[in-house]
């Protein structure tokens, strides 16, 4: 790789992204804001006070936010430390599957493919073969054809396509569509353990306060179907050294696969079945 890929690169890509595909008009409720609003600053302020912040440590915060703007890493502190937890809260009245965080490296609009196909990778990829397959479901147990699953992951570095640099736009990024019964079957490279960017802010923090900076292997999944809920999900890798700490809090003991041998082939296969909620 001729460019390094750098955190100020990376998040000025995800800062922009979200700009472009998420819906960020002002919450209009009045109540709403003066609750979230005045609780946050009441929460931060019981710790100055029971905890007896100083001015040095104040001011330290201070140009920690200042650089966590320049840095663009909003996007990337946001999902690690606080996604998880509105996901929770979103998810939470479903039957079938809840799901994980999105992160900050989903892009719309993958290339797609009928099932089975192969994701589009570089003609020496490196990593794993993996075969991923499974069903597509309704919580009533009817296979759901035509469903849409848009898979995202790292490579074997534990780069992201479109948010380091040298990659190929849709390097192992791709949107399979389900057959008649529900199946579908996705060729592609075990993912490496991502560790979030350590040149930026968010890296300053991890590195001052003796935390690591690793998320586990995973792959990243949107499951949809017309007339169903969306659910955005990550799937993981047993065995992992981050799968019980992830920076990001993003693990379930449901999101994990089931890894075995390629029957006949290289490398490894897994099998993983959805279950989309109805919409209400
Ligand atoms: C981050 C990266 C990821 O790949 C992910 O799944 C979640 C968070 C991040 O860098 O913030
Ligand atoms: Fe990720």
């Amino acid at each position: 790789m001729s460019a390094q890929a750098t955190a100020a690169a990376s998040g000025a890509n995800a800062t922009q992204r979200f700009r472009e595909n998420k819906q960020t008009s002002a919450v209009a409720n009045q109540e709403r804001v003066a609750l979230l609003a005045g609780r946050l600053i009441k929460a931060a302020n019981d710790i100055v006070l029971e905890e007896r912040v100083t001015y040095e440590e104040y001011n330290a915060l201070k140009a920690w936010l200042i650089q966590v703007g320049e840095d663009g890493e909003w996007p990337l502190f946001l999902d690690v430390w606080l996604e998880h937890s509105v996901e929770e809260v979103a998810t939470s009245h479903r039957k079938g599957n809840k799901g994980s965080i999105e992160g900050p490296y989903y892009v719309p609009n993958s290339p797609e493919h009928n099932s089975p196909a192969t994701i589009e990778m570089r003609p020496e990829e490196k990593g794993t073969p993996l075969l991923f397959q499974g069903q597509v479901r309704s919580t009533d147990g009817s296979p759901l054809p035509n469903a849409k699953i848009e898979l995202w992951h790292a490579d074997e570095d534990g780069f992201y396509s479109q948010f380091a640099p040298n990659i190929p736009e849709w390097n192992l990024r791709g949107t399979f569509i389900t057959d008649e019964e529900g199946n579908f079957q996705i060729n592609t490279i075990q993912p490496a353990p991502y560790q979030i960017p350590t040149d930026g802010a968010c890296g300053q923090l991890i590195a001052a306060a003796g935390w690591h900076a690793w998320r586990p292997a995973h792959l990243h999944l949107k499951v949809s179907a017309p007339g169903y809920e969306l659910l955005t999900t990550q799937l993981y890798f047993p065995g992992d050294p981050h799968n019980d700490d992830d920076i990001a809090t993003a693990t379930k003991p449901e999101l994990m696969l089931d890894i075995q041998p390629a029957a006949g082939r290289q490398g490894v296969q897994t099998s993983y079945n959805f279950v989309l909620d109805p919409e209400a």
